[in-house]
């Protein structure tokens, strides 16, 4: 196993046409349709990266902020923002296309905690992710703070040690945009 990989190594995207047996009677894509496609993205993301096989451990800030149409081109796009020990933050981007005009609309975005397990189903160690732009680095430092806030929230650890998130919190109080 590599002990470090880059963004581009995992880096996924997929594509499918909105039958009617995705949608519900607006016609629009159901939602459980959309997560089951976020889920594979996310566990094509992660097994790439980590040469194993995955686990979803959590799934969160899931957003559905515009309707995806019967007929629309759905995509998909996943990235690790981050690894840790076992676990990679992998974020997921799907976006709606009409076929006709060509239009594409941002449609949702969630981020996806997945684990690598070994031959007896143990968490096992994942290569390091190497930011390659600030872009990449900036994504790898809030990915800390959304795995600090998801562990506190999870029971799994004290507030007291949740150090960039706390800190993150009391640089950016009275900002509403961060
Ligand atoms: C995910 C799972 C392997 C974690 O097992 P565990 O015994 O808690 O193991 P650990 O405490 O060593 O945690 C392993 C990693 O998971 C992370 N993790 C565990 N629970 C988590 C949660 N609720 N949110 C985010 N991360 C979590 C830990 O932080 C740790 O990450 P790290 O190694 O990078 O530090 C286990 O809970 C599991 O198998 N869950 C079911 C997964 C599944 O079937 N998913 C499909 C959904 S139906």
């Amino acid at each position: 196993m590599m002990s470090s990989k880059n963004v581009a190594a995992s880096h996924t995207e997929m594509s499918q046409i909105v039958l009617p047996n995705h949608t519900n009677t607006l016609g629009n894509m159901m939602g459980g349709q959309l997560l089951y496609l976020m889920d594979m993205c996310a566990g094509v993301v992660a097994q790439r990266h980590s040469n194993r096989t995955v686990v979803t451990a959590s799934v969160d800030h899931v957003e559905f902020s515009s309707p995806i149409k019967l007929g629309d081109i759905v995509t998909l796009a996943g990235h690790v923002n981050r690894s840790f020990r076992s676990s990679m933050e992998v974020e997921i981007n799907v976006w709606a296309e009409n076929p006709r005009t060509g239009r594409k609309t941002a449609s949702n975005r969630a981020f996806y905690t997945m684990v690598a397990i070994d031959e007896e189903l143990r968490p096992t160690i994942v290569p390091t992710l190497v930011p390659n732009s600030p872009e990449e680095q900036s994504r790898w430092e809030a990915a800390e703070r959304r795995r600090q806030l998801r562990l506190v929230l999870a029971g799994r650890l004290k507030v007291s040690d949740a150090h960039e998130l706390t800190h993150f919190l009391l640089e950016n109080v009275n900002k509403a945009d961060v």
